[in-house]
């Protein structure tokens, strides 16, 4: 897609242990704790625990014929009254295989949307379905989507008026345009849309300065992509003081920071909350005074802090 950067080099050398690693010990893609393999957990490890905001449940029968053989359908129940339910399609199981590896090398992002819906996305989702009046009337698009539930539930329980859901990975957008369609009927008077957007992507006019409110989780781990990012969150936004970026991701070492230094580089202004939600907050509580039902949890791996970015 472009010339090979350093960091690119670096990227799609951990991509590629990570392959090795894969052949070697498939079916599982959970590796020891050997300090030597840590970059290589970074980018590939499957979470299943999360704060389980929101119900779900693995369904049969939704899933055409024509399905990717990998492919579940998952209902949410949304919780709150007169919601609808909403199907997610995704992948039933972490496991990756040679053309996901390919494809990744290829569209140079890493296969992190479809190891699982990571748990930031969860605590996104839950955060606009309860603040949504944030997004009533207005054009939101989702980055680095994954499996896409925050955009889904804005575009279900919100009344946005359009709600682009992306990602770099065309195999994610796939997963993202049957969940579009299988709930075709709960998106009432809002447009839906998926649509393959990479950070690095040079040509963006066509939807340049769209956006009212642009939203993401758990993407600022990966600091190679951070100028490519920073630069996408400048041009989507409206020029309006209204516009801004919600971004729910965990601190992880320096690299929540290194982002927002680059967002101030490129004269943005943000803020961070750590307390930002009830619920999650308690919930963060439980998990810290030793809830057993996500093992390993820890503050600056696993409890996303809330970032908004204006112009
Ligand atoms: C850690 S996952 C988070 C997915 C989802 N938001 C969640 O929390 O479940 C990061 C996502 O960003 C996408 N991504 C990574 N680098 C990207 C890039 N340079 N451009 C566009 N998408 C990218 C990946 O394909 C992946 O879906």
């Amino acid at each position: 897609m472009e010339t090979p950067t350093s960091s690119n080099s670096n990227a799609s050398s951990l991509r590629w242990k990570i392959l090795r690693q894969a052949l070697l010990r498939r079916p599982s893609l959970q590796f020891p704790n050997e300090q030597s393999e840590v970059p290589i957990k970074r980018i590939s490890r499957r979470t299943s625990q999360g704060f389980n905001l929101i119900p779900c449940r693995i369904v049969d029968g939704r899933v055409n014929e024509e399905s990717d053989g990998r492919l579940v359908s998952v209902c949410y129940t949304l919780p709150i009254d007169g919601a609808p339910e909403l199907y997610v399609m995704q992948r039933e199981d972490s496991g990756a295989d040679l053309s996901d590896f390919e494809i990744c090398n290829r569209y140079n992002v890493d296969n992190t949307g479809l190891v699982c819906r990571w748990p930031s996305e969860d605590v996104l989702a839950y955060f606009c379905l309860s603040h949504a009046d944030m997004f009533r009337s207005k054009k939101i698009i989702e980055l680095g989507s994954g499996y896409g539930l925050a955009g889904l539930v804005i575009a279900a329980a919100t009344k946005a008026s359009e709600v682009v859901i992306t990602d770099g990975n065309p195999q994610v957008i796939d997963y993202i345009q049957r969940s579009i369609d299988s709930n075709s009927g709960v998106f009432g008077g809002t447009s839906v849309k998926a649509m393959m957007l990479h950070w690095d992507q040079e040509d963006v006019s066509n939807i340049s300065g769209a956006f009212d409110v642009i939203v993401a989780s758990d993407c600022t781990f990966f600091k190679e992509f951070h100028k490519g990012l920073t630069r996408i969150i400048k041009l989507l936004l409206k020029d309006d003081e209204a516009s801004e970026g919600l971004f729910l991701s965990p601190k992880r070492g320096d690299s929540l920071d290194k982002f927002l230094e680059e967002i101030e580089k490129n004269g943005m202004h943000f803020s961070v909350s750590e307390i930002y939600d009830a619920e999650v907050s308690k919930r963060h509580q439980c998990l810290m005074n030793g809830d057993d039902s996500w093992p390993g949890y820890e503050k600056d791996h696993c409890y996303p802090l809330f970032v908004r970015v204006t112009r």
